[in-house]
């Protein structure tokens, strides 16, 4: 009896294991506990109770005891978004004699500079409303064209809530809880840029006794772990828009875009409303199949995304502090194979590089990204289109044609702009790579 339970269990375990092997598991196979991780839902406050006390202390206090997360943010365009040009004024990018003579701001009165890798905007103290605030000026620098472009900020959706005039419009409401440590929650600029406590909470508690607990986005599942970066990577309107009978106009001088109040760990869906989406229509910020048009959507991408559903989270391909996979420096196919092998269960289903891509291994065709990552939106209206989508799935040649998309945000299009893009779908076919999905567009 016994032996014979034995051998059953050895037969059974050679099977399992033959099963593993042959279904090229083991890549993805150390994901396996992030992926089947219990989804607590939306609603559950996953902030450690200890930080329910706490107030945000800045990231100078973290220095001593963590010098490598602090040197690997340092170096991160994370500490510098926004930046004192009147202490450091190399921070300023732009060209200042050529700054178009109807401009409302002059550098000497600029305090912040805001960015500076695609754009980069300039905040002026101003009292709006009766109180301290800050204005932004009506000309930015763009630093893919270097080029001053005008700039009138009060026209995007809130354009109900704020008189058409950038002197009257607050970036407190308007950019200063995403680009400022602690002004989300507690409205005070605690520091300048995105810092610690923006992804960890306040933090008073845990640099007095760091056996306190502190928020680790990677501690909790996999949804609610992604909150950490949706609080700022995803187009939102002020939830207050979702009371009833709400409109913009209600919102008059105070229209917040951001989630005003939230902290790392508590549920963001009580504090975001996502800038909403109408499968096949065309809007400010998305075209009709989802992807977006502009930068700053990677959220509202990545959540229509089959691999944000299994539990794939942002910080599995980027390094919270470094960043890597940085803007326009990706990490190459290093950065997918690390889960993905050819012939594996997940995909891609061929058998080598060259069988699914149908390029040679070394050409820009056979990199990941430049299929399942188009550049399908822009940084302002006059920059090229430059930011990646981060909707993975490929988007067929006959699919941006049926949405009357632009030809070059199609990826195929953007290396063949000599080709058509029904030719380019006729290449697809006769390699034997269109499914029935592609069908629906033809
Ligand atoms: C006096 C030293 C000290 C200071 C100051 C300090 N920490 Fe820590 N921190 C620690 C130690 C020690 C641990 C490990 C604690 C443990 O394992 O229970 C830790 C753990 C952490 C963790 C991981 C928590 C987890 O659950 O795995 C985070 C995140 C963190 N600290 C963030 C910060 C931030 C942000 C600051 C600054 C605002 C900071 N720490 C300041 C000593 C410190
Ligand atoms: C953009 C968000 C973000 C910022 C900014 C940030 N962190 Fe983190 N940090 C994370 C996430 C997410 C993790 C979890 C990483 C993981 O488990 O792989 C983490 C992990 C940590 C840990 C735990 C490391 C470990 O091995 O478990 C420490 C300590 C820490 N961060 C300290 C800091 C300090 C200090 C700063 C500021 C200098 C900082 N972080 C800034 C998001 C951030
Ligand atoms: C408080 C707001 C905020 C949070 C939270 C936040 N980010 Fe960011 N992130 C920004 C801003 C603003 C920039 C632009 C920085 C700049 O250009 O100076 C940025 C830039 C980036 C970049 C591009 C960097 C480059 O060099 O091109 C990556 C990648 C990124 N963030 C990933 C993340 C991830 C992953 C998380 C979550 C772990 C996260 N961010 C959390 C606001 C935030
Ligand atoms: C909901 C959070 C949020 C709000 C509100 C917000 N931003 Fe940002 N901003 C981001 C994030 C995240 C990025 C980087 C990601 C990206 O660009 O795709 C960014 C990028 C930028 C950049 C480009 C940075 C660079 O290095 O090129 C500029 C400039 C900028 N924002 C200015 C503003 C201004 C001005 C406002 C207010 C009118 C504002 N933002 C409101 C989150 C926000
Ligand atoms: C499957 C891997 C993967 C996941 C998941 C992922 N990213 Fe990315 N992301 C990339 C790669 C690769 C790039 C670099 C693209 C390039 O070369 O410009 C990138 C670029 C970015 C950029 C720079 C955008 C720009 O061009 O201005 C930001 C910001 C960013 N990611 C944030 C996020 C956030 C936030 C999440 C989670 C909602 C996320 N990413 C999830 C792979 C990923
Ligand atoms: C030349 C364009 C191109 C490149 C480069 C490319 N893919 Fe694909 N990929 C496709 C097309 C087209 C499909 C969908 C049609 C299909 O399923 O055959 C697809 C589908 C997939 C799928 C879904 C499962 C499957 O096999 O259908 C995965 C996963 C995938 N690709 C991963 C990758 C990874 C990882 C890389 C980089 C090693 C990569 N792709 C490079 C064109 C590309
Ligand atoms: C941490 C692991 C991990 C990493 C890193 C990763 N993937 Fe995935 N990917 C998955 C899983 C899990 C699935 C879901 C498989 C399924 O549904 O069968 C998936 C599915 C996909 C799909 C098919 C479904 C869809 O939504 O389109 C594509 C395409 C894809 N990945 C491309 C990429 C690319 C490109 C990269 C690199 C930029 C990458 N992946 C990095 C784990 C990963
Ligand atoms: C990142 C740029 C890039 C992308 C994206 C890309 N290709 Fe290519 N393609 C190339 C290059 C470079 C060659 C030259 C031969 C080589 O490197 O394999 C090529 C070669 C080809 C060829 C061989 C005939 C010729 O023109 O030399 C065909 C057909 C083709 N691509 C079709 C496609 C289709 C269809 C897609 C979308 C699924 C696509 N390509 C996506 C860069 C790209």
């Amino acid at each position: 009896m016994k032996k014979s339970w034995l051998i059953s269990l050895v037969i059974s375990s050679m099977i399992i294991i033959g099963v593993v092997i042959s279904m090229n598991l083991p890549k993805i196979l150390p994901y396996y506990a992030q992926l089947s991780q219990v989804r607590v839902g939306l609603d559950v406050d996953v902030q450690p109770l200890a930080q329910k006390s706490a107030h945000f202390v800045g990231s100078d206090s973290c220095k001593t005891c963590h010098e490598a997360e602090h040197h690997d943010w340092k170096s991160s365009l994370h500490s510098k978004m926004i930046q004192d040009i009147q202490k450091d004024p190399s921070a300023v990018i732009a060209d200042f004699s050529t700054l178009p003579l109807d401009a409302d701001f002059t550098l000497k009165e600029a305090v912040y500079s805001i960015g500076s890798k695609f754009k980069q905007r300039y905040m002026i103290p101003a009292t709006i409303n009766g109180s301290e605030d800050f204005r932004l000026g009506n000309y930015q620098w763009n630093a893919e064209t270097h080029k001053w472009q005008n700039f009138k900020p009060y026209k995007y959706w809130y354009k109900d809530a704020y008189p058409a005039d950038n002197k009257t419009f607050p970036t407190s409401n308007a950019c200063d809880g995403c680009h400022f440590t602690g002004y989300m929650s507690t409205q005070k600029r605690v520091e300048p840029s995105i810092s610690c406590e923006s992804c960890h909470g306040p933090a008073s508690q845990h640099v007095k006794d760091p056996q306190s607990p502190i928020f680790k986005a990677s501690l909790s599942d996999p949804i609610r772990s992604n909150e950490v970066c949706l609080q700022c990577h995803m187009r939102n309107r002020d939830i207050r828009l979702t009371q009833k009978d709400t409109q913009v106009k209600d919102l008059w001088m105070s229209a917040k875009d951001y989630p005003l109040g939230y902290e790392a760990g508590l549920p963001l869906k009580q504090y975001k409303l996502p800038a909403p989406f109408t499968p096949n229509q065309e809007s400010k910020e998305f075209w009709p199949n989802g992807a977006a048009k502009k930068n700053r959507t990677q959220g509202n991408e990545y959540v229509q995304d089959a691999m944000y559903q299994h539990g794939i989270t942002c910080i599995n391909c980027h390094n919270p502090h470094k960043l890597s996979n940085t803007a326009q420096k990706p990490e190459g196919n290093d950065a997918c194979m690390k889960c993905h092998s050819m012939g594996s269960l997940i995909g891609p289903h061929q058998n080598t590089l060259e069988e699914h891509t149908m390029h040679k291994a070394d050409s820009k065709g056979s990199q990941c990204i430049e299929c399942h990552m188009p550049k399908t939106a822009k940084h302002t209206g006059k920059s090229p289109y430059t930011v990646r989508s981060h909707r993975f799935r490929f988007t067929y040649p006959s699919e941006t044609k049926a949405y009357n998309m632009p030809p070059q945000t199609n990826a195929c299009y953007s290396c063949h702009q000599d080709q058509s893009l029904e030719n380019l779908q006729k290449d697809l076919l006769s390699w034997g790579r269109v499914g029935w999905d592609a069908f629906i567009f033809n």
